[in-house]
């Protein structure tokens, strides 16, 4: 069994340490240096060592020091091209040998954002941000891309513009003065980094702009550190909306599990364009603006982040079909901290949205069912952008809250959870290792019970059921749901009433949160379609197209859109559009929850409009999103 995604031979030979000796030109837009690779050898006489590269301009290769000859094959359309270095002969299984990489990146680097000044808050300094997972970062440097190989990193980094990576950095100190006092945007600093704890390759990342750094307040008794990074602009407000709670769910998170191996915890937000919510960089979490709602209200995308730095960071899914490793667990984890440091009804309440998304999703792979699959059987070289879906997320977040059930409860529950992440810390692994674990402990500390209660789920159907179902019916704590229902419901019911005769107020949202919110949208689209005028009145009384909070925002598009063909539907089809390209600013909505909802629900209700808006901001969208905006709209890459 190897990676489907990747053309890397790691099972005969295996990166262990990477050093990057990288100088960031923002004037051509590239990257340009060196990969040193350390590689353990675990095959006698291996020939050769295979990298994944994608759209790299390779210029030499040296092993131990000399010169080696070295070949980069044709580009795979998903895979990138493999870049086989030879070897000198005679290995031996066990020993290591070096390789170095001189190289640049290019115009075609999927995992890179160069952004002009104009896009970021400040409008001063360009930027450059990553994203590497699923599998780019063999876009930004030649690696064994693969989840299954893990690696610790070290980085020198010359950039005229701060540079973080997701890494310790070395020097200059992040609370020392900005670029180290030098001038930012003219004089080149170095910029030093380490990665002591081996990690996969996906969560290599960079960013490069005018950034300045606040510590949060030390969390007492502990020895990591959180604290924040952003343009200066928002700084104030980013440190406002997340340091009350990231060392504080951290340190929940540490009580569930096992300490936080990592020693320092930060966050990044990234200007617009960022294609996620949020992104678990080792020691970096990289953030979209649009969680800066003002109200600490989207709080749950830290607790989201934060898990992974056991679930994924930490055990690892060995690759792209046991993706619901990383995110299902996280998923039922970071809800988990919901109910430690809310309410248990919160942790209901987020199981009940994800539910929503979950439907959705399994309903777009309706002519694609085997992407409805928790676990997925990847063809080589299948493209895993083109699975990824809420079904990992929220599919495999129901399978561990029913396993918790089914076992008998949270108390016999977390000791398990304890010993499964401290016996794969620092492994990558497999659906069928997990499951083995789980038995396993459920012998030694369980018996013949436990062993009965684990042999009634349908694993079968949890792995690799299809359909718009789960297994199982689920029941959630619904309590702080029913006013979002209840008021929907009043809604529904009103549709024959004449609008001068409803009675609905402003005041009706007064005591409902930014989730109910949305909770009370997206039960509106479980009914038929309301009038037009019922849309355009909801909308005048809640103010939910204008809102900057843009989770509403969102539900409010995709509840007025729900009638294609309707009045309100090609009114707010215009609105939905431009707001996620920026009213012409440049300052696109680049996180795909959004941008490609609205795309994919502007594009039923008219196609052109949606393709033209597309077309106008194409470029200010990070090649990721492009890439799949583009699949969405049927337009050719
Ligand atoms: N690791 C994911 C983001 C990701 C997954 C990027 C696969 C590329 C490929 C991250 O942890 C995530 O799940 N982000 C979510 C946040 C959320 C579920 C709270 C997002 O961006 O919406
Ligand atoms: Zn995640």
């Amino acid at each position: 069994m190897t990676d489907p995604t990747s053309q890397a031979n790691y099972t005969e030979i295996a990166t262990e340490h990477v050093l990057f000796k990288w100088t960031i030109d923002f004037a051509n837009q590239i990257i340009a240096g060196t990969a040193t690779h350390d590689l353990r050898i675990s095959k006698n006489d291996v020939g050769e060592v295979i990298f994944d590269t994608a759209d790299l301009d390779i210029e030499s290769v040296e092993v131990e020091g000399k010169s080696a000859s070295y070949e980069v094959k044709p580009k795979h359309p998903i895979m990138g091209s493999a870049l086989h270095i030879n070897l000198p002969s005679g290995l031996k299984s066990g020993s290591l040998i070096k390789a170095t990489i001189k190289y640049q990146t290019t115009k075609e680097c999927t995992a890179l954002q160069w952004l002009a000044k104009e896009q970021t808050q400040g409008k001063s300094f360009p930027y450059l941000f990553s994203q590497c997972q699923p599998i780019y970062a063999r876009a930004m440097a030649p690696v064994q891309d693969s989840p299954s190989v893990k690696i610790k990193y070290s980085a020198e980094v010359t950039s005229v513009l701060p540079a973080l990576m997701s890494a310790i950095r070395q020097s200059p100190p992040s609370d020392g003065p900005a670029h180290d006092g030098k001038v930012i945007g003219k004089d080149a600093v170095t910029y030093v980094y380490h990665q002591p704890i081996p990690i996969p390759s996906y969560l290599i990342a960079i960013a490069a702009g005018n950034v300045v750094y606040r510590p949060f307040p030390r969390h007492p008794g502990k020895e990591w550190t959180c604290g924040i990074w952003s343009e200066p602009e928002l700084i104030e407000a980013a440190y406002w909306e997340f340091s009350e709670d990231t060392a504080r769910f951290l340190a929940s998170a540490e009580e569930i599990v096992v300490p936080y191996r990592f020693g320092v915890y930060d966050l990044l937000v990234l200007p617009p364009s960022f294609p996620y919510g949020g992104m678990e960089n080792a020691c970096l979490t990289f953030l979209t603006p649009t969680l800066l709602a003002g109200d600490r209200t989207l709080v749950d995308v830290i607790a989201h982040e934060l898990t992974h730095s056991w679930f994924g960071n930490g055990v690892t899914h060995a690759n792209a079909s046991h993706f619901w490793l990383n995110e299902g667990w996280t998923t039922y984890i970071e809800r988990l901290l919901l109910q430690v440091i809310h309410t248990p009804a919160d942790r209901g309440f987020s199981f009940i949205i994800g539910y929503k998304g979950l439907q959705d999703d399994l309903e777009m792979y309706v002519d694609r069912p085997k992407y409805q699959r928790l676990v997925i059987d990847f063809e080589k070289g299948e493209d895993p952008d083109d699975a990824y879906s809420g079904v990992p997320y929220d599919k495999g977040a129901n399978l561990i809250l029913y396993l918790e059930r089914t076992i008998g409860g949270l108390d016999v529950f977390l000791p398990y959870v304890r010993d499964y992440v401290s016996t794969f810390m620092g492994k990558s692994i497999t659906t069928q290792e997990w499951k083995s674990h789980l038995y396993g402990y459920y012998e030694k500390h369980g018996g013949a019970g436990k062993i009965k209660a684990l042999d009634s789920i349908d694993w079968d159907a949890w792995f690799y059921g299809e359909g718009l179902q789960l297994p199982v019916k689920m029941e959630y704590d619904s309590s702080l749901a029913e006013s979002a229902y209840k008021l929907a419901e009043r809604w529904d019911s009103s549709r024959a009433v004449e609008i001068s005769k409803l009675s609905f107020h402003e005041s009706d949202l007064d005591n409902f949160s930014s989730t109910q919110k949305v909770v009370f949208l997206e039960r509106l689209q479980s009914y038929k379609p309301l009038p037009s005028s019922h849309v355009e009145h909801l909308a005048s009384l809640y103010k939910v197209s204008s809102t900057h909070n843009a989770e509403i925002r969102l539900r409010f598009y995709q509840f007025s859109l729900a009638d294609p063909s309707s009045p309100v539907a090609l009114k707010y089809a215009a609105q939905a559009a431009d707001w996620v390209i920026g009213g012409g600013t440049g300052m696109v909505v680049g996180r795909m929850k959004f941008c490609r909802d609205v795309f994919r629900a502007v594009y039923k209700v008219d196609k052109d409009l949606a393709v033209n808006a597309f077309q106008k901001e194409k470029n200010s969208f990070h090649p990721i999103a492009r890439k799949l905006i583009e699949k969405d709209l049927k337009l050719p890459s």
